[in-house]
């Protein structure tokens, strides 16, 4: 076990050797910067005064040259080797509500959603509970590397984390997720995580953007701001994109809420109508997801609290959208899936 000092700050908290310096701040309830927590973002970067880690993920994508000539490591990726005095500015945004845990995870269901997403539904050896909007981390076995999956369920003590996929050809996690791993089998994970969760305190109608495997978090969202009492009579709207019509879904999940087609309203969006066989009949949006909410609510767009959830090319575009419409950032919870 190492102890990590932050400097500045004059916290102590402690790291064991399986464990990173981003997430055992995070479960010492320090609020440590991140996002993505697999090496991609760099939001956890540090500056290593004293000390020596070794990082899990040596390619990882945020971890540049220059971070290496001046010894600055990702929290999300370090491991400490012995006691570290470290510099990183602390910030009570990121603390955890509910601090992140490693469990075990066992399989009870798989549903299809469409022809390559998939509801994979897990009963946790111990109970963690999570925020609507939250992700965890899954060891797949035989794959290097944790992968991040958001919850789509609501649940107050967390007894289950079922989890909305999309299969990515050829990527490691999810090729195994679909071929291989079964009902009745155990995984490890660790969780919860994320600052994209749901605001019940603030008063606003909500807008969800999700696109291809974004889907998860925002229909956790909106099932919890369905039945929020602090929420009743605000309107939610969700707009779904795919590039094509046979990537839609999410309709079903939300058509079961109370509240639908009141105040909570979907609005699917298909991408590349030009190359689609299925395109006949569709009456939904046609373009993409940001453009969809522009052309919908225009100047509006000010008046919503605003959650978006998908690849890192949407979520650039959902911001460049955002920004031009003067939405206050302060408005906008978003993670991006690397
Ligand atoms: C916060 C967050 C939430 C997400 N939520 C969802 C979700 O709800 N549904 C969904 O379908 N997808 C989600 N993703 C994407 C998911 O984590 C995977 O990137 C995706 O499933 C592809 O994984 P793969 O292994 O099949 O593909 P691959 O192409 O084999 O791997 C791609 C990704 O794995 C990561 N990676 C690669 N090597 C390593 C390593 N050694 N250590 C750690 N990471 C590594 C990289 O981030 C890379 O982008 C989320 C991602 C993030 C960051
Ligand atoms: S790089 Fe560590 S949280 Fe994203």
């Amino acid at each position: 076990m190492a102890q990590i000092t932050v400097t500045g700050a004059n916290l102590i908290y402690d790291c064991d050797e399986a464990d990173t310096v981003l997430r055992a701040a995070l479960r010492a309830g320090l609020g440590f910067p991140y996002e993505c927590n697999v090496g991609s973002c760099g939001n956890c970067r540090f500056g290593l005064l004293e000390g020596e880690v070794e990082h899990a993920r040596t390619d990882a994508p945020a971890w540049t040259d220059r971070d290496r000539q001046r010894k600055r490591y990702l929290g999300c990726q370090a491991r400490a080797l012995i006691d570290c005095r470290i510099k990183v500015n602390l910030r009570d945004h990121y603390r955890s509500v509910h601090r992140p845990r490693r469990t075990t995870a066992r399989l009870f269901e798989i549903e299809d959603i469409t022809h390559d997403m998939r509801e994979f539904r897990f009963r946790l050896g111990e109970p963690a509970p999570f925020l609507p909007g939250q992700y965890a981390l899954l060891a797949i076995p035989g794959v290097v590397g944790n992968r991040a999956y958001s919850m789509c369920n609501v649940t107050e003590a967390g007894e289950e984390w079922h989890f909305q996929i999309k299969r990515v050809p050829n990527g490691a996690a999810t090729e195994r997720l679909f071929d291989m791993i079964g009902i009745a089998d155990t995984i490890a994970v660790d969780g919860p995580y994320g600052m994209a969760y749901l605001r019940e305190d603030v008063p606003r109608d909500i807008l969800c953007l999700a696109g291809g495997s974004g889907l998860s978090p925002m229909i956790a969202i909106t099932r919890a701001a369905a039945v929020s009492p602090k929420l009743a009579g605000r309107t939610l709207h969700f707009i779904y994109g795919g590039r094509f019509a046979r990537d839609i879904c999410g309709e079903p999940m939300l058509k079961c809420l109370p509240g639908y087609g009141e105040r909570i309203f979907y609005h699917p969006a298909v991408s590349m109508p030009e190359s689609d066989p299925d395109i006949a009949g569709w009456q939904g949006h046609l373009g993409f997801v940001p453009d969809v909410a522009k052309k919908m609510f225009g100047d509006d767009l000010t008046r919503f609290e605003i959650y978006f959830a998908g690849p890192p090319a949407m979520a650039e575009a959902v911001m460049r959208t955002l920004v031009e419409m003067k939405v206050p950032p302060d408005q906008v919870h978003y993670d991006q899936f690397y």
